[in-house]
C-alpha cells in the first residue's frame, strides 16, 4: 500500500488526461486556456502504465481529471482502459459538463462508476457570467440522463463565490429535494492566477455547516475512498449536501489521494511545488515496479498539509493545470 511518513494510506488517484478547458471560469480561466500547444499529453500506452502501477500498489480509484477530460478525443478508449484495470474497483469523471448530453451513454456503457459534475448556479444568466458559457439547459438534460442509466455516484459541484451566486442557496436546495444526487458546495481557493479575485469573492463555509447541523441535516459517515468532502443527508430530500472546506482545521489529515498531471508529473499535493516526472518510467510495461518503488520513495516527502491558510498555493496558477 502507498504510504506516507504521517501513516496516510492513498487509495484514489486523481489523473488529469489533459490541462484544455473550453470554459473560462472566473474563478480558474477568466481569460480562456492559454496553455502551450505543443505538450503532449500522456498517451493511451502511458495511462495504462501509470494506472497498472497504481492498481498494483493499492490504489482502488481514479478519477479521470483535466482541464476538461471531454476535450480529449480518445476518452471513449480511456474509461475502459482505466475500468479494466486490475486493482481498480472505481472510475470516476470530473467534467465541466460541456459535451455530457452526446456522451453520458458511452461513458455509462463504459462502465463509469462516478460522475462529478460542476454547476456553480441554477440561474441560467449566472451560470453563464461564472463560466463564460450558456450550457446550463443541456448540461442539466445531461444531469437527468446520468440519472436515468443509473449512474452509480453523481456528484454536482459548486464553487462558493460572494456577491456572484449566494444567493442560490435556496433554489439549489429545494432543487435537491427530488434529485438523487450529492450537492457540494466548495469553499473557493486561492491559486497563483487568481488572488484578486479571491480576495473579493472567498466564502467560508463553517456557516453553511452549522446552518445544516440546526435544520434536520446530519453528517454521513466518510468511506475510505471518498473524497475531501464531508456529507450531510436529510430524511426529506432525495439528495445529499457536501461540504469541501479546504481552509477548514485538519482538512489534510484524511488526504488519500494523489495526482499525475497530463503530462506524468506525479503531485503529492494539490498546492505542491513542482510535479515530479514520472515519464521516464512510463516507456515500458516492463517498469511497473520500478515505478511502484519511485512512487513509495518520493511518497516520503509529502507534507503534513497544503499552506493555503498562510496564503501560499505553492506552484499551482489555477486548477486546470493539474484537475483539481
Ligand atoms: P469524490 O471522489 O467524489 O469525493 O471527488 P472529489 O470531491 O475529490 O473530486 P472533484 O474533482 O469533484 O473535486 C471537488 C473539489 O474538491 C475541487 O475543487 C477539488 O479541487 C477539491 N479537492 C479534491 N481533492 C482535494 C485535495 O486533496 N485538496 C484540496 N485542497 N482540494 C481538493
Ligand atoms: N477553488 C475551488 N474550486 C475550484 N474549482 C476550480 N478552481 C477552483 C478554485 N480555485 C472546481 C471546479 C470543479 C472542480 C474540479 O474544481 O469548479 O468543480
Ligand atoms: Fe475549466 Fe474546470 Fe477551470 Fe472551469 S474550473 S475553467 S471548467 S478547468
Amino acid at each position: 500500500m502507498l504510504q506516507d511518513s504521517f501513516g496516510r494510506e492513498f487509495h484514489y488517484l486523481r489523473l488529469s488526461i489533459t490541462d484544455v478547458c473550453n470554459f473560462r471560469c472566473t474563478y480558474c480561466l477568466p481569460n480562456g486556456y492559454e496553455g502551450k500547444p505543443e505538450q503532449t499529453f500522456l498517451s493511451l500506452d502511458e495511462i495504462r502504465r501509470v494506472c497498472a502501477a497504481f492498481g498494483a500498489a493499492g490504489t482502488r480509484k481514479i478519477r479521470i481529471t483535466g482541464g476538461e477530460p471531454s476535450v480529449r478525443k480518445d476518452l471513449a478508449d480511456i474509461i475502459p482502459m482505466v475500468k479494466a484495470t486490475p486493482g481498480i474497483e472505481k472510475v470516476a469523471i470530473t467534467t465541466n459538463g460541456y459535451r455530457l448530453p452526446e456522451l453520458v451513454d458511452q461513458w455509462a456503457d463504459a462502465g463509469l462508476d462516478a460522475l462529478n459534475l460542476s454547476i456553480d448556479s441554477l440561474d441560467p444568466g449566472v451560470f453563464q457570467s461564472i463560466t463564460g458559457h450558456s450550457r446550463l439547459h443541456e448540461l442539466l438534460n445531461g444531469l437527468d440522463r446520468a440519472i436515468e442509466l443509473g449512474i452509480p455516484s453523481i456528484k454536482v459541484n459548486a464553487v462558493m463565490l460572494r456577491g456572484l451566486n449566494d444567493k442560490q442557496f435556496e433554489p439549489f436546495l429545494n432543487w435537491l429535494k427530488t434529485k438523487p444526487i450529492t450537492l457540494r458546495f466548495i469553499e473557493l481557493m486561492q491559486t497563483g492566477d487568481n488572488s484578486e479575485f479571491f480576495a473579493r469573492h472567498h466564502v467560508a463555509g463553517e456557516q453553511l455547516r452549522l446552518w445544516l447541523l440546526d435544520n434536520g441535516w446530519n453528517q454521513a459517515l466518510r468511506a475510505v475512498d471518498a473524497g475531501p468532502a464531508q456529507e450531510f443527508y436529510h430524511p426529506d430530500y432525495q439528495g445529499r449536501v457536501g461540504l469541501i472546506m479546504p481552509y477548514s482545521k485538519d482538512f489534510c489529515s484524511t488526504c488519500n489521494r494523489l495526482r499525475m498531471d497530463s503530462t506524468g508529473k506525479l503531485h503529492l499535493c494539490l498546492f505542491s511545488d513542482t510535479g515530479i516526472d514520472v515519464r521516464p518510467l512510463l516507456k515500458s510495461d516492463d517498469q511497473r515496479d520500478e515505478l511502484i518503488e519511485f512512487l513509495n520513495n518520493h511518497l516520503r516527502d509529502k507534507k503534513v498539509s497544503h499552506f493555503l491558510q498562510d496564503g501560499e498555493s505553492g506552484g499551482t496558477r489555477h486548477l486546470a493545470m493539474i484537475g483539481g
